[in-house]
């Protein structure tokens, strides 16, 4: 159904991206590193999750999203829950990955039921590495690469003792049957995490297949939500649905969102709608702004329409009463624009999401 609220897994729930999965089905079956990227709510995890099912590799999926500053447990745990995942969707080849792991001693697979146990302690380190090996080994076996699918992969730059980039580039040289899906919301972030841009970066040179999630044409909302309701029998009004679509700027999670709240919930009023739609997004921004600068709180009150340059150094030069320099400004914006909440058009800043727009004015 398109309007259930969960990233989709099946081709038939997913709406268009036809080229978007194609495009992806590609890069898996081409390249060793492949990295989604695109604004939130945009449909990255559904895309992701399609073309693991449709690409016709054995998959690991992992989802690091830490709330604080991850500990080696949280990371064993992350491990540990992605390998049990595997095991519980590949019961049939669970006695060749058991070969395949073997060697590592820290990890430990039983099999009724399905259970994974890692066990560290002073003398055995949690190699990285060690697993890859394995992993690699276990792709051989079969004779297909394994993809490490990692969901909003700049997440990893929060654990800090570990360094991927190292590890990435030592996959892509020496492992064969190795490949690494990525997808990151915080696209700057992403950036970032991989180091595209710096040549000191062990990975740095290696090809990585990049493709990028998209907002729907006004068309393409309308009829996205056409379909949904016609899911459930259930026809709005035009107005309705013309208004939903000027409101939601083509991000599909919103509009799965409204028509989920439509016909699952029974909330047929738009207002009431985007109200909880908008304290969603609020209270994901109030996450972002805690322990930073009070400017970023400035600077979004006046991105809830197209700026530019000089209007927002004014309008952080009124707020403090003194002069603001240009390369201050210009860390907030990147940052901003990093993590996916401004994104510039036409040498102007503005808020990328318009639910976060209305946010913003409850700041
Ligand atoms: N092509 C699609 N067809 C139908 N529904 C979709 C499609 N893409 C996304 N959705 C729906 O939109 C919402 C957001 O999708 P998804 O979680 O895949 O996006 P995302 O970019 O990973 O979001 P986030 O940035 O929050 O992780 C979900 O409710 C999902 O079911
Ligand atoms: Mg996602």
């Amino acid at each position: 159904m398109l309007f259930d609220l969960e990233p989709k897994s099946r081709r038939e729930d997913l709406y268009n991206f036809e080229t978007e999965l194609r495009s992806l089905i590609n890069g898996i079956t081409n390249e060793k590193i492949i990295a989604i990227r695109g604004l939130r709510r945009t449909g990255k995890t559904s895309l992701m999750r399609v073309a693991l099912n449709e690409a016709g590799y054995p998959f690991i999926y992992l989802d690091p999203r830490f709330s604080g500053r991850p500990r080696r447990s949280d990371v064993v745990e992350l491990i540990r829950r992605g390998l049990e995942d595997f095991l519980g969707r590949n019961r049939p080849i669970i006695d060749r990955v058991r070969e395949a792991l073997s060697r590592i001693k820290w990890v430990r697979i039983g099999v009724s039921p399905i259970h994974v146990e890692i066990r560290l302690n002073e003398s055995r380190r949690l190699s990285i590495g060690e697993l890859l090996d394995a992993i690699n080994d276990l792709g051989a076996e079969l004779g297909k690469a394994v993809v490490i699918a990692i969901d909003e992969a700049q997440e990893l730059s929060k654990i800090t003792w570990i360094n991927f980039n190292m590890l990435l580039a030592y996959a892509y040289d020496n492992l064969r049957y190795v490949k690494f899906l990525l997808s990151g919301s915080e696209i700057g972030l992403l950036d970032r995490f991989l180091r595209v841009k710096d040549p000191e970066a062990p990975l740095f040179g290696r090809y990585i297949y990049f493709m990028n999630t998209r907002r729907l044409s006004p068309d393409e909302s309308l009829d996205f939500l056409r379909r949904g309701f016609e899911q459930y029998g259930v026809k709005p009004s035009d107005d309705f649905l013309i208004r939903v679509v000027n409101e939601l700027d083509g991000i599909i999670g919103w509009l799965t969102y409204v028509g989920h709240q439509y016909v699952v919930e029974g909330k047929h009023s738009l207002d009431e709608v985007l109200e909880s739609a908008t304290a969603l997004a609020l209270s994901e921004l109030r996450n972002f702004l805690m322990n930073r600068s009070p400017r970023y709180k400035v600077l979004l009150r006046e991105l809830f329409v197209r700026r530019g340059w000089r209007e927002l150094k004014a309008a952080l030069e009124v707020a403090e009463g003194r002069v603001i320099n240009d390369k201050a400004l210009y860390v907030l914006l990147r940052e901003l624009i990093d993590h996916g909440i401004v994104e510039m058009v036409n040498d102007e800043y503005v808020i990328a999401d318009p639910i976060l727009r209305r946010a913003v004015l409850k700041l």
